[in-house]
């Protein structure tokens, strides 16, 4: 995997951020084993519930095309003109979604300012104890 490629990527999915209420612009890339990369951005609504993640929308993307493994993704975000972005760590629902898809120990979430400029952490790490379908038997 190529970090600063992901990252490419998750940019670039962050321009087409649909944030009219927020302004608060986020793009996320998503790779899967064999190499495949979905994008996600998030989509606001002018009733804020439906309001949906860039990293949910890159994982419902990638899971109704019929990929799985997933291996990284890539989440960048900040104030839509932004001269710099900040980390940009993923609410607690899109962490649960990443653990219904996802090995928690393996799964990589980099959180980046630039192409350049990230942290890797584990799923594992970003929601302990997660509940998952193992759960259920
Ligand atoms: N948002 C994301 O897309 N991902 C995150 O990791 C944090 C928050 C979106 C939701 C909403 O459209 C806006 O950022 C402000 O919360």
């Amino acid at each position: 995997m190529n970090y600063p490629v992901l990252i490419e990527k998750a940019l670039e999915a962050r321009r087409r951020s649909y944030c009219p209420y927020s302004g608060f612009a986020v793009g996320a890339a998503l790779e899967t084993a064999d190499g495949r990369i979905f994008l996600g951005c998030n989509i606001e609504n002018a009733a804020f519930t439906p309001t949906n993640c860039a990293e949910r929308t890159a994982f419902f993307n990638a899971v109704s095309r019929g990929a799985s493994g997933f291996k990284a993704i890539a989440v960048v975000g900040g104030p839509k003109d932004a001269a710099e972005l900040d980390f940009c760590a993923p609410c607690g629902v899109c962490r649960q979604v990443m653990e219904e898809f996802c090995v928690p120990d393996d799964f990589q979430v980099i959180l980046a300012k630039s192409p350049s400029v990230y942290k890797v952490l584990t799923l594992a790490k970003l929601l302990p104890m997660g509940f998952g379908p193992a759960a259920l038997g």
